[in-house]
């Protein structure tokens, strides 16, 4: 085991916050209230389940050390937070994302942001030339899934992220199929990185 590795090790089991701070109990515990006191009428941290709990607070402590990112935020499913992420994104943008990718996705972003005025290119990013044709003026962004899902195409992200500085785009990658352990996007200078977490999937 590298070095590297037992870090990986150490943060999986300890992750952030590897204790509730309000009991001491040795895993945080799944919060259920909807709403927080504010004692002699101050706002604490948390105030209303929607915008912030302790549970959810803890996986997003945990999944920002993994990928080694400055903030995490959970959603109740992975579509959920790609579709959050690509709010980003503003009518007249044009978007740049893989010709093979996740079905829900694809039809996301084929069918619903073009409802919001973004046009979307989909082209084999496997091929940073077919990436680099593609851009035009209005080009803000890079959706980017390696491996794709379910060709198992490949995209050289070092590349993207050089074409991304050189237009000054977004990248956002989907690593739902290599998780932080395997693949290390925003170390290779990625921005965003995203994953669906609502199945278990055993890294090979
Ligand atoms: C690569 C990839 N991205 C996104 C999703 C969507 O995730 P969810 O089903 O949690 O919305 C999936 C679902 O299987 C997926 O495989």
């Amino acid at each position: 085991m590298t070095l590297s590795n037992r870090r990986i090790a150490t943060i999986l089991v300890h992750q952030g916050q590897d204790r509730d701070p309000a009991t001491g109990a040795s895993t945080v515990p799944i919060y259920q209230a909807s709403t927080y006191h504010h004692p002699g009428g101050k706002g604490q941290e948390f105030d209303y389940a929607r915008s912030g709990n302790p549970s959810r607070k803890q996986v997003e402590e945990a999944i920002a050390l993994l990928e080694g990112g400055v903030r995490g935020f959970a959603f109740a499913s992975g579509m959920a937070a790609i579709g959050s992420a690509l709010s980003l994104l503003e009518a007249g943008d044009h978007l740049i994302a893989p010709d093979d990718l996740y079905g829900g996705s694809y039809r996301y972003l084929t069918m619903q942001l073009p409802r919001q005025g973004i046009e979307v290119s989909l082209v084999d990013q496997s091929d940073p030339a077919q990436v680099a044709a593609a851009i035009c003026p209005t080009t803000r962004a890079l959706f980017l899934e390696t491996p794709s899902n379910p060709l198992f195409k490949i995209t050289d992200l070092r590349a993207m992220v050089e074409l991304a500085r050189e237009y000054r785009l977004l990248t956002l990658l989907d690593n739902t199929f290599m998780t932080p352990l395997l693949q290390r996007p925003l170390d290779l200078g990625i921005d965003v990185t995203i994953h669906s977490a609502t199945k278990f999937r055993w890294p090979q």
